[in-house]
């Protein structure tokens, strides 16, 4: 397949995200190599991996040897943040295991255990900006409250916050806090919490004649909220990536909010 037709969220410094990237928790050794693949092959051009997932020698590799260019590809890693005070060493790593010079995204994986360590850690995700390390830097799992933290002592945004998100978790003041502050929504587990036998998904998905699964990935797409569905099943891979030649009415798409209230 071409690349997909890439719906993109702008981030600061005009770097483009792909809104359809590809999870890869839980997908490692032969089978991570094989899934990223597929993946690429399929039309993904945006990974997310983390130092946690234990897998990023392999999406480095998947990466490289799918013949693709390396710019072509969005790739995000995250830092764990026990690493507080190693974040140098734990991104050159994460670049050394991936095979590249630098990440697409750079993401503190959940806010620090200790608070006093929030803006330090963040500090050090702007430095490795700084140093073109990574082109942009976010976080993840963070509170409204604790994003406002982190702007108020830098004065910087998170590009992103990448949180647990789907239809049952849908939160429309949560996503304008996020767009008032010019920090994308990306969504994790798109599955996890939906079940893909609801009434409301079932009916849409006929109306479309596309899977339930397909209609809870275009319902992110149509909010500009980016998702990264995970899967190691060729099959699912290919179907996951394959939602660009329909797209929800408004009725539908209130009809899914609907499920998060
Ligand atoms: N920042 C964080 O704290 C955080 C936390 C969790 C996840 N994430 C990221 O988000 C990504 C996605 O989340 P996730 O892996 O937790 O869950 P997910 O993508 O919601 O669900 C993955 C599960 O759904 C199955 N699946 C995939 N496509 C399907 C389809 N079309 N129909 C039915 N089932 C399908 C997969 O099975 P098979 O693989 O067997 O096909 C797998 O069991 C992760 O891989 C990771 O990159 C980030």
């Amino acid at each position: 397949m071409d690349d997909l037709d890439q719906s993109t969220a702008l981030l600061p410094g005009d770097v483009r995200m792909p809104l359809l990237g590809f999870g890869t928790w839980q997908a490692t050794g032969q089978s991570g190599y094989d899934a990223v693949r597929a993946a690429l092959d399929a039309g993904y051009r945006h990974l997310d991996t983390a130092t946690m997932y234990g897998n990023e020698e392999e999406v480095g590799r998947a990466v490289k040897e799918s013949g693709l260019r390396r710019e072509d590809i969005f790739i995000t890693t995250k830092l764990p943040p026990e690493q507080v005070g190693r974040e140098r060493e734990t991104i050159e790593a994460s670049l050394r295991a991936l095979g590249t010079d630098h990440v697409d995204l750079w993401l503190i994986h959940w806010p620090p255990s200790s608070p006093a360590d929030s803006i330090p850690v963040w500090r050090e995700l702007l430095a490795a900006r700084d140093d073109n390390l990574t082109r942009a830097v976010g976080v993840s799992n963070y509170s409204t409250a604790q994003i406002d933290e982190l702007i108020q002592a830098t004065e910087e945004n998170p590009a992103v916050n990448q949180i647990r998100w789907s239809p049952s978790l849908y939160d429309r003041q949560r996503h304008a806090e996020h767009r008032d502050r010019g920090v994308v929504l990306e969504g994790y587990s798109p599955f996890k919490s939906t079940d893909l036998a609801d009434p409301v998904l079932t009916r849409i998905a006929a109306a479309h004649g596309v899977s339930p699964a397909k209609v809870v990935l275009r319902w992110h797409i149509d909010h500009e909220i980016v998702v990264i569905p995970k899967s190691v099943t060729p099959e699912r891979i290919r179907a996951n990536a394959d939602i660009w030649d329909f797209s929800l009415t408004a009725e539908e798409m209130r009809d899914i909010d609907a499920l998060g209230t």
